[in-house]
Formats: C-alpha cells, sequence, structure tokens
C-alpha cells in the first residue's frame, strides 16, 4: 500500500535502498566511533577494554585475528597495522578453517574476533575452543551484548549503529577505525612507535569523518562507471600493503551486489596468474593511492595497459600521472597510507552500489545471502 511504501522511505532516511543510506552514513558513523575515545589534542586514545588489558597486549607473543567475510577483510588491514606500530605477528584467520584444523594456541596469545553481528556461527565457535585453550579473546563487535561480545573477555564496539543491507559497509568502516585505534594505543605504550608518526596518525584519524564527506560529497563520476562497466563478466581488483584488503573487499562487495565475478589480488601476484585473463574486455580496478607503493603500483598499471586491459583508478586528488593512464579515476582524499583503507574503500562501495543497481539488482538482499550466518 501507499502507506507501507512510505514507512518503507522513512526508515531509509529518504535514501532509494539501506545500503546507500549506510554508505552514506559514514562521516557519522566513524565519528561516533572515534567520538570520546580520540583525543588527538592531548594525544590520547580512550578505550578502556585494551588499557584494563594493555599487558596481555604488550606481552602477547602473537596476536591471531578470527572473522569471516568482510570482516576478515577488516582483520587483514588490522594486521598491517599491528606488525606495523605494535611489532607483534600476526595470523588471521578464517573462523571455519582455524575452528576445523585443531590450532595450535597457547595460554598468553591474544585472539580478536571481528564481527558486525557478533553471531555469526563459525566465528563463535572458534572463539569457544580457543577460550578453553586459555588465549585471551578481544571482541570488536557492532551489535551490543551479542554472543561474541559476550564470550569476549574485553571489547570494543564499533558503534556503527544497526546495518540493514546485508553487504557490510559502514560496519567495515567502524572496524577499521576501532583497529586503528588499536594499533595506535598499543604501539604507544610499547614504545614501538615513534612520537611523531603516533601524534600524525592520531590527527589523520581524526579527518578521516570529513575527508569521507568530501567523497560522498558528489559521487556522480562513480555512478557513471559503475554504469559504463555494468555489462563485464569479470572484474579484477588490484591491491598492494594497506590497500591490498580494500581490493580484497572491492571485489567482494561487487560479487555480492552485483552478481559479476570479481578476484581481489595483491597488484603484484598478478604477473603469477591473473594477468592471463587480461584483455580488452576486462575492468582492473587499482587501489592507487599515493603511498610508500605508489611507483610500483604506476607499473602494474603499465602492465595491464600494455595488454589492452581497462583500467578504473582509485587515486588521491591532486595526483597528476594516474589520471593520465586510467581510463577512469575515482578520486579521495589524500592520507597518510595507514588511514587511507577507511576512504579507499567508499569508491568501491559505491561502484558496486551503482552497478547492482544499473543491472536492476535487490541491493539490500542479494540472492543466496544473509545478514547474519547462524549456521556453521
Ligand atoms: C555474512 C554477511 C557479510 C559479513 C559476514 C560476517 O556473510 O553477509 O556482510 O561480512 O557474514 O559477518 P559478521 O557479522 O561476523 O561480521
Amino acid at each position: 500500500t501507499r502507506l507501507d511504501m512510505e514507512l518503507a522511505r522513512i526508515e531509509k532516511g529518504g535514501y532509494d535502498h539501506f545500503m546507500l543510506k549506510e554508505i552514506h552514513e559514514q562521516p557519522d558513523t566513524i565519528f561516533d566511533c572515534l567520538r570520546g575515545r580520540l583525543l588527538a589534542q592531548s594525544g590520547q586514545i580512550m578505550m578502556s577494554g585494551v588499557e584494563n588489558h594493555l599487558d596481555a597486549f604488550i606481552n602477547a607473543p602473537r596476536i591471531i585475528i578470527v572473522a569471516c567475510g568482510t570482516s576478515w577483510h577488516a582483520g587483514l588491514v588490522a594486521e598491517y597495522l599491528i606488525e606495523e606500530l605494535c611489532r607483534i605477528p600476526v595470523e588471521v584467520e578464517y573462523a571455519s578453517e582455524f575452528r576445523y584444523r585443531n590450532p595450535v594456541v597457547h595460554k598468553g596469545d591474544v585472539i580478536i574476533a571481528i564481527s558486525q553481528s557478533g553471531e555469526t556461527a563459525d566465528t563463535l565457535v572458534a572463539l569457544e575452543s580457543a577460550k578453553e585453550n586459555g588465549a585471551f579473546i578481544f571482541g570488536v563487535v557492532n551489535a551490543v551484548g551479542s554472543s561474541i561480545s559476550r564470550l569476549s573477555h574485553a571489547g570494543a564496539y564499533t558503534h556503527s549503529g544497526p546495518e540493514i543491507g546485508v553487504a557490510s559497509t559502514k560496519a567495515f568502516t567502524g572496524q577499521l577505525a576501532v583497529l586503528t585505534m588499536m594499533a595506535l594505543k598499543i604501539g604507544f605504550a610499547k614504545g614501538t612507535i615513534d612520537e611523531t608518526r603516533y601524534q600524525h596518525l592520531l590527527v589523520e584519524l581524526e579527518a578521516v569523518p570529513e575527508k569521507v564527506k568530501e567523497i560522498l560529497k558528489d559521487t556522480s563520476a562513480i555512478e557513471r562507471i559503475a554504469k559504463k562497466y555494468k555489462d563485464a563478466s569479470d572484474f579484477l581488483f588490484l591491491g598492494r600493503g594497506y590497500n591490498f584488503p580494500i581490493a580484497l573487499e572491492g571485489a567482494l562487495k561487487l560479487k555480492e551486489i552485483s552478481y559479476i565475478h570479481a578476484e581481489g589480488y595483491p597488484a603484484a601476484e598478478m604477473k603469477h596468474g591473473p594477468i592471463a585473463l587480461v584483455d580488452d574486455q576486462l575492468p582492473v580496478v587499482f587501489v592507487a593511492t599515493k603511498d610508500s607503493y605508489y611507483q610500483k603500483i604506476v607499473s602494474n598499471v603499465q602492465e595491464i595497459k600494455a595488454r589492452k586491459g581497462k583500467v578504473i583508478c582509485v587515486a588521491t586528488a591532486g595526483d597528476d600521472v594516474i589520471p593520465g593512464m586510467a581510463d577512469d579515476v575515482m578520486l579521495v582524499p589524500d592520507a597518510d597510507e595507514a588511514i587511507a583503507p577507511l576512504l579507499s574503500v567508499i569508491p568501491l562501495q559505491l561502484l558496486s552500489y551503482y552497478v547492482g543497481l544499473a543491472k536492476g539488482l535487490d541491493v539490500d538482499k542479494p540472492r543466496n545471502l544473509a545478514k547474519s550466518v547462524t549456521v556453521e
């Protein structure tokens, strides 16, 4: 009825879909996640769950991150952050694999569980057995009071609010924000990050909500790119360093929302296989922001162009090289490479949304997928 339609519209805050609403909420949800925790002025990070267990983190022989899906990609970014800033070895495990191979877990090991819903069965069961083996369990969860948050010894909520769209968007950036703060807090306490970089990253993190707003201000270029490539049968997503997990996430989002086959790969690994797929039909999305890998990624773009692949780049605003090489560009504001994933993922979320939309698909409820998978 008219009334039902009107109610649905109100629920979506005037947006056509929950996914679009949730993408556009990110300046606010990231801000809410940082609020009261990140005090850039005084150089402090307030996270009681970490503070109360600082020794466990500082003395951890290793950290194991356990998650599924998009949350697993947040875990991969955290691996780069924690290894760089805290110098603690990190393993990132698919919960389902970790659970069933009788993993080696010792007392003193720290497990970080990442989950939007806090109810994913594979993650939950993996944690139960690690807990029995004496590991310290830290939950990075969105749903307050959920099973995983209750099972954890300590944790930090992402405060992203309810996420309705099946494909995770704002919960992912909430996870990145929490994990970045954790790595900074632990690294600073441990003395593995120098004060200048610490202070710089606090300021950079604080600037993220405004920069996300900047990206969202005008999405017409992304819409146009989505329409241009919507009939492709495959996509390749490439990135390096902190942007490698974002390439994986970009590919996952596209698969989920548009049903187009997509693969994410570390850009340098492409020559060991995926480059065989490149022809004039294949769109290749590079996450190519200005970072320490920039020159290398420029070479990778040339390798694809030489094989007539179609190159779409997520690039840093002001870059004057990439736009001259790529067929299409999606710009993001400049940021430190450790912070960049919070920005570079946004155009990829929008790209998948607009491709799904152009194909007339149900972007909020893709076929065969569930918001929370409570069966093993
Ligand atoms: C499902 C959802 C994904 C999500 C994954 C993990 O597959 O469709 O969006 O990333 O579960 O869920 P969790 O709630 O544990 O983060």
